[in-house]
């Protein structure tokens, strides 16, 4: 059965652009495949300084892992932490993989360029990567358009790796994007992103969840003009969650085009989208956040289902480079 790993830093509260690029691909895969999903705390570390945020964080990424329909029955829930073989590997990787690599890594450039300040911890981001994923030989990686790179640097280590201690280590793992792959807007029009303050969680209350949508950015097209659904966020945002050929979708772009509709109709409709869509998952949320229990036996069950994995991965690769 192929394998897939994937994960999400819990540097905040996950939204429609996770749900869309990353979040939904893992529930759609758990059907046919064995699924590692995981809450990448050492990666946030690289930003996060606040320990009772980076805890409460990565509780809340489970719990809405688990809301959002991951079947713990299917898929191996861990912290990144619970599997300590993973910092080892990324130890050995990290001696394999030339600076110059690192050096052309487009997302530690783009954080620097944003303010983050440059620790090594954040230069070295792929190679952390490329453990989560070499560790449990995962041959697919679920993510959106922004980590593509990341998946191509851990093919590139992986393949040094075994040339250069010549033995087949590592799998080779390849990326796979959401069916509608875009970058999902936030409500300025932006990348959606935790670091943006532009973001949509499914999980607010419904007055909440009503003005952020109502604040979504859009042109100052009159009502009874018709717009162009194409460059408008509030339908990118609903196409994405319907989905591109659904019949919801295909409606409210005719209504669009035709003219007599305005900003506030469209807005009101993704509302009522989100609410229909997400509403089993609202309600499973309020259920775990009542049942930690329930919640620490799942990471119980997954993180030793990933260390017996990584395990063996790491005992590879110890004999290859003779340890
Ligand atoms: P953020 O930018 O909010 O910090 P992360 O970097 O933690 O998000 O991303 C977690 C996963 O969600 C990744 O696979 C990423 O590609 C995906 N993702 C994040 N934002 C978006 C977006 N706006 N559209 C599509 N996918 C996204
Ligand atoms: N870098 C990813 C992000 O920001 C999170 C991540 C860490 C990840 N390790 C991973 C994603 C392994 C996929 C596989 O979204």
């Amino acid at each position: 059965m192929p394998r897939v790993l994937s994960g999400v830093q819990p540097s905040g509260q996950l939204h429609l652009g996770n749900y869309a690029g990353a979040i939904k691909q893992f529930v759609d895969l758990q059907q046919t495949n064995e699924v590692f999903v995981f809450v990448a705390s050492y990666h946030a570390l690289t930003s996060l300084r606040d320990a009772a945020t980076l805890r409460s964080n990565a509780r809340q990424v489970v719990v809405d892992y688990l809301a959002f329909g991951l079947d713990p029955a299917r898929t191996s829930i861990y912290l990144q932490q619970d599997v300590p073989e993973v910092t080892e590997l990324a130890w050995l990787l990290s001696c394999v993989c030339p600076m110059s690599w690192m050096e052309k890594a487009v997302s530690y450039k783009d954080k620097v360029a944003k303010g983050l300040s440059a620790n090594v911890g954040l230069f070295t981001y792929p190679i952390l990567q490329a453990a989560d994923i070499l560790a449990v030989d995962a041959n697919l990686v679920p993510v959106g358009k922004d980590q593509v790179q990341h998946i191509e640097l851990t093919r590139d280590i992986a393949a040094r790796f075994n040339e250069e201690f010549k033995a087949e280590v590592f799998t080779l793992p390849a990326y796979r994007l959401a069916a509608d792959a875009g970058v999902l807007p936030g409500t300025d029009g932006e990348k959606m992103s935790k670091s943006y303050g532009n973001t949509i969680d499914p999980f607010l209350d419904e007055k909440a969840l009503r003005k952020v949508i109502m604040s979504i950015k859009a042109d100052s097209t009159p009502l009874d003009q018709p717009k162009n659904p194409d460059t408008d966020a509030t339908f990118a945002i609903f196409r994405a969650i319907a989905g591109a050929a659904d019949s919801r979708t295909l409606d409210l772009a005719g209504k669009y085009r035709a003219g007599g509709f305005g900003h506030g109709h469209a807005k009101q409709a993704l509302f009522e989208l989100l609410l229909d869509h997400f509403g089993p998952a609202r309600q499973r949320r309020t259920e775990l956040m009542a049942d930690p229990a329930y919640v620490d036996g799942v990471l119980r069950a997954g993180a030793a289902k990933a260390r017996a994995r990584a395990r063996a991965t790491v005992d590879r690769a110890r004999v290859a480079v003779g340890l």
